[in-house]
């Protein structure tokens, strides 16, 4: 399949890439490479695919029409996955405007081309922050998700909405995947494991919001890759899907993980919760599992135990480049 991939740079888009790759598709990523954390990493990220013959990459804005254009002409698309968005929930609260423009509009702005285009497939990227602070755990794709507690939230609703008219209006094939807390190589360097692990690596205190009570349902992004493209294989109608590890574990006891994978103790720094977070996070994968056969395969153990051998590899790499 020749495949659009919009925010191909980031974490879990230069992951997507590599798979898609080894499995013989042809992969066309747009990713403006924007500065919401370090762009360099961003283009670490891609170098790893840059080489391939069936790797295309353009640096865009997924709000530029015109530019979406040029690869629908360029390339013939079989099917689009749409990553690409302003991601973190607290950010969204400083501005909001932002979120909405990229995340709302900027995939109004895909669905358009596509429809221009009779591009008609899509798996899109949605996130269990839609659940809010729901107390129906674990969270099932029946919930009305109607009470998002960050703009990001919305964004990401309001996006999965738009993509049903667009299936209900022109007969699109959309499934809409609500990730769960993503973690593994490339991570985002603001989120908890890589700040966690940075920090106790350098010998300097960690920040924890909260008393470590609060719950997250992490998810290897190797799990997030298979999801993707077992969508990708599946993909008829429209439909809603969960893609978590569907076993959560407290803030507390990840930090502890991190520690024994590390082999030192951290040092907290302990502040109050902040706007926006919710006390926690798990997936009912049921649907899933029955629609595409997702199951995921790495423990949170192995998974953080893989995160910090990677992490250690990448600050090696750094101490010999300079
Ligand atoms: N990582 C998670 O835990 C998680 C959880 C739920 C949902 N998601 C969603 O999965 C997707 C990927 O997340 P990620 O963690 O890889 O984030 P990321 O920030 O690493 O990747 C997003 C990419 O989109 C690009 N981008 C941003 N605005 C753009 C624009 N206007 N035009 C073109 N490209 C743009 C960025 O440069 C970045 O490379 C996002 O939609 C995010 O909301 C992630």
């Amino acid at each position: 399949m020749n495949i659009l991939l919009t925010g191909g740079a980031g974490f879990i888009g230069s992951n997507l890439a590599k798979q898609l790759l080894e499995e013989g598709h042809r992969v066309i990523c747009l990713d403006n490479l924007d500065g919401y954390y370090d762009p360099d990493i961003k283009w670490r990220n891609v170098q790893q695919s840059l080489n391939e013959l069936n790797y295309h990459f353009h640096e865009g804005d997924i709000r530029d029409a015109e530019l979406i254009d040029m690869l629908f002409r360029l390339y013939s698309i079989d099917a689009v996955v749409h990553l690409a968005a302003r991601a973190g929930v607290r950010p969204s609260v400083q501005d909001p405007a932002l979120y909405y423009d990229v995340n709302v509009t900027g995939t109004l702005t895909v669905l358009q081309a596509m429809q221009r285009w009779n591009v008609k497939k899509m798996v899109f990227a949605s996130s269990s922050s839609v659940y809010g602070d729901s107390p129906n755990v674990p969270f099932a794709e029946t919930d009305t998700a109607d009470r998002p507690l960050s703009p990001y939230a919305a964004s990401k609703r309001a996006a999965e909405l738009l993509c049903h008219t667009f299936h209900h209006l022109y007969g699109f094939d959309i499934f809409c995947l609500r990730f769960f807390t993503v973690y593994g190589p490339q991570q985002r360097p603001e989120m908890a494991i890589s700040q966690f692990t940075d920090s106790i690596l350098k010998g300097r205190p960690i920040n924890v919001f909260g008393d470590g009570s609060t719950a997250r349902d992490y998810t290897y992004v190797e799990d997030i890759v298979s999801g993707i493209i077992q969508s990708l294989d599946n993909l008829k109608g429209y439909e809603v899907l969960n893609i978590g590890g569907s076993d959560p574990i407290s803030l507390a006891n990840l930090i502890k993980l991190i520690e024994q994978s590390i082999g030192e103790q951290a040092r907290i720094n302990r502040l109050p919760m902040q706007a926006g977070d919710v006390q926690q996070t798990y997936a009912d994968i049921t649907k899933a599992s029955q629609l595409i056969g997702y199951q995921p395969a790495i423990q949170i153990e192995e998974g953080v135990r893989r995160f910090v051998e990677w992490y250690r590899s990448q600050l090696d790499v750094c101490l010999a480049t300079h």
